[in-house]
């Protein structure tokens, strides 16, 4: 039996301009269009092998060691889309293998504790759509694959690129120009960095889809912001990072969590994504840059409690001074930063910060953080020698 293979990784990104609401449930069609930065893959990504054989008698998905369902709307959605490109493809050319009529087993892993609370659905749909477009030989661009990684979850279709990444929110009822494009590849900011805090939630919150079905219903101030925050914003924003003007870009990214959450607040009943250690670190941050009367950084929050601060690689000794004071007991230091480093940090705040504070530190916030995860920006979905299938079985490795 021949058993085809195909593989991929796919990495996390992280909204600078959120996307929340939607115009069409069923094809993920956003009301704002949104912006992101896609985080290195050595932290956080998603490994998928995919095969497919005349012999297999079903679809089948295997996430994380666990056979799992393919029956939601979405992945069927994504799975039919593939198929239909790969059925044209066939019908020009009768010396390829009929593919689009065999069934799929998919292999997926992530690199990162689901129990973290980051959106793996992002990465886990972007590596599914990809690699099996690779397995495909489709000659569509990404751009035209985004909007296949968007039926699965909308902010996939982000991570189907690298860099800096605009979902551009189109105005077509059927979805065609609703996309990802590239803002700017890594290599044009690569100075860019992320500290993600990981914040113990004790219950889970809203689900992003519903969430946002919820705020498009009932909140006013929603409509304030898709009509007359964002579309301005998502060009100043384009601009700020064509611009590396890292000033601008915090702030709006700043302003742009601040909006979103404000919007979740304005629902009714309210959504709270964010909680008391989440507020701590924005007072925080602020304070950063009052210190140094500058913005050297920016958090942002998704649907939870974890905070992602941005910030340039020059100025990370003077951020890490008081994040390594605050969060020095919090795990993840010892894996990216050496143990002189580390000493550079603490020797910076005891004798640069400290003699000119004028504000308390609270000293309690790393109770409410479990982890630190100190990554950058990052490239899109990379090929990989990696296969979680055995080419002789089609089954997991
Ligand atoms: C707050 O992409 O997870 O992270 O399209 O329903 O799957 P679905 O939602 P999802 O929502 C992400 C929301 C967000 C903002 C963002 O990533 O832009």
């Amino acid at each position: 039996m021949s058993v085809y293979t195909a593989s991929t990784t796919a990495p996390v990104n992280i909204a600078t301009l959120k996307y929340w609401g939607k115009r069409d449930k069923t094809l993920n069609l956003p009301t704002n269009s949104s912006i992101s930065v896609t985080l290195a893959q050595d932290d956080l990504r998603t490994l998928t092998s995919v095969a497919t054989s005349k012999s297999f008698s079903e679809d089948q998905l295997w996430l994380n060691g666990k056979l799992e369902s393919l029956e939601s709307e979405r992945t069927q959605h994504c799975l039919q889309d593939l198929r239909n490109l790969r059925a044209k493809l066939e019908s020009g050319d009768s010396s390829l293998p009929p593919m689009s009529t065999w069934k799929l087993h998919i292999v997926s892993e992530n690199n990162f504790p689901t129990a973290a609370g980051l959106a793996s659905s992002a990465a886990g749909f972007a590596a599914l759509v990809v690699a099996i477009a690779k397995l495909y030989q489709l000659p569509e661009s990404a751009s035209e694959i985004s909007k296949i990684a968007r039926k699965g979850s909308g902010s996939a279709c982000r991570s189907v690129f690298g860099g800096y990444v605009a979902w551009e929110m189109g105005s077509e009822a059927d979805g065609s120009d609703s996309k990802a494009v590239e803002v700017a590849p890594q290599s044009h900011w690569p100075e860019m960095k992320a500290a993600i805090l990981v914040v113990s939630a004790a219950k889970k919150d809203t689900p992003s889809t519903s969430g946002m079905q919820h705020t498009v219903t009932t909140s006013d101030l929603f409509q304030q912001r898709i009509h007359n925050v964002v579309p301005q914003r998502f060009e100043e924003m384009k601009k700020s990072i064509q611009d590396r003007d890292f000033d601008l870009f915090a702030e709006l990214t700043m302003r742009d969590s601040n909006s979103f959450h404000a919007t979740c607040l304005d629902s009714y009943p309210p959504i709270f994504y964010m909680n008391d250690t989440s507020r701590q670190i924005v007072k925080l941050c602020h304070q950063i840059n009052e210190f140094f009367n500058k913005t050297i950084v920016a958090y942002t929050f998704d649907a939870g409690p974890n905070a992602v601060l941005y910030y340039l690689q020059e100025n990370e000794t003077k951020l890490m001074a008081f994040i390594h004071q605050v969060f020095q007991r919090n795990s993840g230091w010892e894996s990216k930063f050496s143990k002189q480093d580390l000493a550079a940090f603490d020797s910076y705040f005891a004798n640069t910060v400290a003699p000119e504070m004028a504000f308390d530190l609270d000293q309690d916030m790393h109770q409410g953080v479990s982890r630190v995860i100190l990554t950058q920006v990052g490239p899109g979905p990379q090929d990989t020698n990696e296969c979680l299938i055995d080419e002789a079985t089609g089954k997991p490795k």
